[in-house]
């Protein structure tokens, strides 16, 4: 395809040309097809006049660029964030004897003539092809508001009714409303004021979220709010965060105060879980891989695009000795993408792997590295993993560590990539990440300028984008200071580019 460019992700998806930003309307279809739409402005690299642009994928990693979706109904009017879901009951009675009819959810943003925000209400539209062309309602909005911050309407299906979940942005609330019919909706209550607040929060989301112990034992499910939050995260700028709780189809309670980040990156925002995915398998959620701290001035507007989406990810909840709830996110069956070994050492020790992949096509690669055998005391305070992508031309760098001491902090530093002179660029991204049984991982996805890392099986996770003048083509996995006992195991392989 044209999906060109030194910036350009080879396995993620970015929209045609442009700007793109949420996630928008995620299903699976009947026929097993994914669908994506998103935030689009398909006339400027900046954010302003959107639409829903639209994308399908048999595996969530290939993606066929689609025509646009929905577009603004008219002149100051323009669809904001929502959702869709399939009216298999046909419960709007608008789809007569189809039950493949799928309903879109958005938010209608109107700006007034001085370019200030206007009302936002919600709307919907209906497709009778699956996805592919919209009829806006007639009797629209179906919530009709004032308020100019209003916004992301979320449905899902509950036992006997419709639910939205939608932010009222700057009250830091989330309403809940309960509709039989997609149409009529009545507010059912509030969740407010817990957590971060930041500015605004936006893109709720309501998933009903199974919970594995350590031992892999699943329990009874857990329904779990998110919240993006923008700006004012603890990094800076966008971030989501989410909330165990209970759910009994119209009051959501959180379980506790505490409050919990899905993602320590910088660049995972507004992400939306998947409707039609069955009960009896994980839930499946993309996020837009960036921030609105940066997002209009990333360099990746020279190659006619700006922004690219989160890899697709598996979610489930887990609950840790010494840590308490996490949200686990690992890479959808990467299989599609999986390309060839580069690189396996089974007894790395205290030593230094170096891989050179500048001849793999998609400059993208996939790394995993396994530590077993870690004593319970003893370990020297200097004991470490680091990795580091490097530019052999021009010595910039990406790179990341663990020490084994203290509190097992994990940090990533995009500070020596030079593509980009951003302030927001010169800090390191940092968690702790606790080793247990004596093991510790990291596995990652390298994408030109995207990285994800997953740390423990995905227990803590991190999106962030880096730009270099020069692609970074070289890989260095090296440990120091471990212990005698310690294996370290570790493996690179080349992806296949999905464009
Ligand atoms: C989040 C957001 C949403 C809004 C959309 C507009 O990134 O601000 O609240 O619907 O983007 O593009």
């Amino acid at each position: 395809g044209s999906y060109g460019g030194q910036y350009r992700p080879q396995v993620h998806f970015s929209p045609p040309s442009h700007f793109m930003n949420d996630p928008n309307g995620m299903f699976r279809d009947q026929n097993g097809t994914w669908h994506l739409y998103y935030q689009y402005n398909p006339t400027k690299s900046v954010a302003g006049n959107q639409h829903w642009g639209h994308a399908t994928s048999q595996d969530l990693y290939h993606w066929t660029n689609q025509p646009i979706a929905l577009f603004p109904p008219k002149k100051n009017v323009y669809i904001f964030s929502g959702s869709t879901v399939i009216d298999k009951n046909n419960t709007s009675g608008l789809f007569g004897n189809q039950s493949n009819g799928v309903v879109a959810i958005y938010t209608l943003a109107e700006y007034l003539d001085d370019g200030s925000p206007g009302p936002q209400s919600q709307a919907i539209a209906y497709s009778y092809d699956s996805g592919f062309t919209f009829t806006p309602y007639d009797g629209n909005p179906v919530i009709p508001s004032n308020s100019s911050q209003f916004r992301d309407p979320k449905v899902i299906w509950y036992e006997d009714h419709w639910v939205m979940v939608v932010a009222y942005a700057q009250e830091f609330a989330i309403g809940i409303f309960t509709s039989p019919d997609l149409i009529e909706w009545t507010h059912a209550s509030n969740f407010s004021n817990q957590g971060l607040l930041g500015l605004q929060w936006e893109c709720p989301n309501l998933v009903r979220m199974p919970l594995y112990m350590e031992d892999g034992q699943r329990q009874d499910d857990v329904w779990t709010m998110l919240i993006s939050i923008n700006p004012g995260a603890p990094v800076g700028g966008s971030i989501t965060e989410y909330y165990p709780g209970t759910f009994n189809g119209t009051h959501f309670e959180a379980i506790d105060s505490v409050a919990r980040i899905a993602d320590f990156g910088k660049d995972n925002y507004a992400g939306q879980f998947f409707f039609g995915v069955p009960d009896d398998e994980d839930p499946v959620s993309i996020a837009w891989a960036s921030n609105w701290q940066y997002t209009q001035t990333v360099p990746t507007a020279q190659e006619g695009w700006r922004s690219a989406m989160s890899l697709p990810r598996r979610n489930c909840l887990t609950r840790i000795d010494r840590v308490g709830w996490k949200l686990i996110s690992s890479p959808y069956d990467m299989r599609p993408i999986m390309g060839r070994n580069l690189a396996y050492n089974q007894s790395l020790g205290n030593g230094t792997l170096t891989i050179d992949f500048s001849d793999t096509a998609s400059n993208a690669v996939y790394w995993e590295v396994d530590v077993t055998g870690l004593p319970k005391q003893g370990i020297p305070e200097m004991a470490t993993l680091n990795f580091t992508f490097l530019s052999p031309i021009t010595a910039e760098y990406i790179r990341g560590g663990y020490y084994f001491g203290g509190d097992n902090p994990f940090y990533f530093d995009r500070g020596g990539a030079k593509g980009f002179d951003n302030v927001f660029f010169t800090d390191k991204l940092s968690t702790n990440s606790l080793f247990r049984n004596g093991s510790w991982s990291m596995s990652g996805v390298m994408d030109r300028s995207i990285l994800e890392l997953f740390l423990n099986g995905g227990v803590d996770s991190a999106t962030a984008t880096f730009f270099a003048t020069r692609p970074l083509t070289c890989l260095i996995i090296s440990a120091s200071s471990l212990p005698h006992g310690t294996r370290v195991s570790a493996r690179v392989n080349a992806l296949k580019s999905s464009w």
